[in-house]
């Protein structure tokens, strides 16, 4: 029923399978030693950690915050708000930050230096998706799943107005949807 909704798919399920073995690889042989925190950034990187976490292989805690920067629609406000913070304390722990994607590097870049202010003893970054021309704040992510260009996609943790986060794959929306509201 969503796939009508869909112009193109961007990242297949079979590309996400193959990107996450490569970052869960990538992570364990960086943080086999470290017990780190996992830290999702809710509600986008839900399907994304939800299939790292099964290809991590060491100990590690899972912790998460939710935090906003698009209040709806298709452009950043540049406004980041914290609507629900970690319940575990970072200080002297190393955390991996989940995200699903990385636009203006605002959200991240927010994120990190509460954490690194919190006594955190490293902060790195995974993302699934990286659009690096959509870059305000100065931001390299650590582990990229794919580059993508600058363009505004829904599926496997991101929405469109909270709809679409359900979509197994990453695909870009037709037009009429944005211009067709119910
Ligand atoms: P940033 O602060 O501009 O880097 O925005 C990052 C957040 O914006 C992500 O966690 C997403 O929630 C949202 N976002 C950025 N690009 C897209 C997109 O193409 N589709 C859906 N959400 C997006
Ligand atoms: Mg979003």
């Amino acid at each position: 029923m969503l796939d009508k909704d869909i112009e193109s798919v961007l990242i297949s399920q079979t590309d996400i399978q193959n990107i996450v073995s490569r970052l869960g690889r990538e992570i364990t042989r960086d943080y086999h030693d470290r017990f780190p925190i996992v830290l999702g950034l809710l509600k986008g990187c839900v399907p994304f950690m939800a299939e790292l976490l099964k290809v991590l292989d060491f100990h590690l805690e899972v912790a998460f915050m939710n935090v906003s920067s698009y209040h709806g629609g298709i452009e950043s406000t540049g406004d980041v708000r914290i609507d629900m913070d970690l319940a575990s304390p970072v200080k002297g722990r190393h955390v991996l930050l989940t995200e699903d994607i990385i636009d203006t590097g605002r959200t991240i870049k927010a994120v990190s230096d509460l954490l690194l202010y919190r006594g955190a003893a490293s902060v790195k970054v995974v993302t699934l998706m990286d659009k690096p021309e959509g870059r305000i704040k100065d931001f390299v992510p650590d582990y990229i799943g794919r580059s993508i260009p600058k363009i505004f996609v829904v599926g496997f943790g991101l929405d469109y107005e909270e709809r679409y986060r359900n979509l197994p794959y990453v695909g870009v929306l037709k037009e009429h949807v944005y211009t067709t509201k119910e």
